[in-house]
């Protein structure tokens, strides 16, 4: 197994693609630590571990709250003996108009996507030193590349998200702390339930990337197993893009239909 031995924190364990990565990485062999604000998802998922022979502990969690964090951190080194990853996956997303998106709205998506995966580092990071070194994983998004309508908040939490990373492999690098990302595109969670299961928009965007479907939670599995585990050990700073190819080009309205001018 590939993480023997090792201890991965994971944020927002509770639902989607988090809980799809709790179950990869611990089939791999790491103890895990569930973190998520809500507490009987985070304590299924940890049990749903056990249950396959895995260790887990749950911890009920606001990444927002540095006290909740600090907590967190030391419980899972009391509990385990070591934090080797950390997957700042929490995240959330509000969808309004620009205008409409008030002080509250604003604070809030930066709180969670930006600020809490920083809180997070900083509360890990000194256990991970004690314990040799790790990986951390930021997992940002296609809104960390490119502007979404209706979403002025969440795009730039997760573009500073993806700046936070780059420079956290900086600074963390003497530390034998490598930070990569991952960045998702559209991936039926419950995220996106509305959208996955909606008339137009369920099939509109399954053909909206080049590989032609949704992709599902455990579409992040490969990535996220292979950034925490040493097979990546040469990669830092560095983000996955795991997002059927939607930020590889894009085409105009009938540009397929153009072979030469
Ligand atoms: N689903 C997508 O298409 C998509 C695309 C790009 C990026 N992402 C990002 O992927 C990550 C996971 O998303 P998902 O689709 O699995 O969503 P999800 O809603 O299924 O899961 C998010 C989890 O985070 C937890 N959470 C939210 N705020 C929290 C907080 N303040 N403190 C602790 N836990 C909190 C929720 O309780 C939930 O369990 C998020 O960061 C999201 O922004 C998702």
């Amino acid at each position: 197994m590939r993480l023997d031995g090792m201890t991965a924190v994971v944020t927002g364990g509770a639902s989607g693609m988090g809980e799809s990565m709790v179950y990869a990485l611990a089939k791999e062999g790491a103890s895990i630590v569930v973190v998520d604000r809500n507490a009987d998802g985070a304590s299924t998922v940890a049990a749903n571990v056990e249950s396959q022979g895995g260790k887990a502990i749950c911890v009920k969690a606001d990444v927002q709250s540095t006290e909740d964090i600090a907590a967190m951190a030391n419980k899972a080194m009391d509990t385990f003996g070591s934090i080797n990853i950390l997957v700042n996956n929490a995240g959330a997303r509000i969808i309004k108009g620009f205008l409409e998106h008030t002080k509250e709205d604003w604070d809030k998506m930066l709180g969670i996507n930006l600020s809490g995966p920083f809180y997070c580092s900083q509360a890990i990071v000194p256990k991970m030193v004690t314990s040799g070194g790790g990986s951390i994983i930021n997992v940002c998004s296609i809104a960390s590349y490119m502007g979404r309508p209706n979403r002025c908040a969440y795009v730039a939490a997760k573009s500073g998200l993806l700046g936070l990373t780059r420079t956290m492999a900086i600074d963390l690098a003497p530390k034998n702390i490598r930070v990569n990302g991952i960045s998702p595109g559209m991936i039926a969670s419950p995220f996106n339930q509305k959208f996955a299961e909606g008339e137009e928009t369920g099939s509109a965007w399954a053909n909206d990337n080049l590989v032609g479907r949704w992709g599902n939670p455990e579409d992040i599995n490969g990535a996220v197993v292979f950034l925490a585990s040493n097979e990546s050990s040469f990669i830092t700073g560095s983000d996955i893009k795991v997002e059927g190819g939607w930020l590889a080009a894009r085409a105009r309205v009938g540009e397929e239909l153009i072979i030469s001018d």
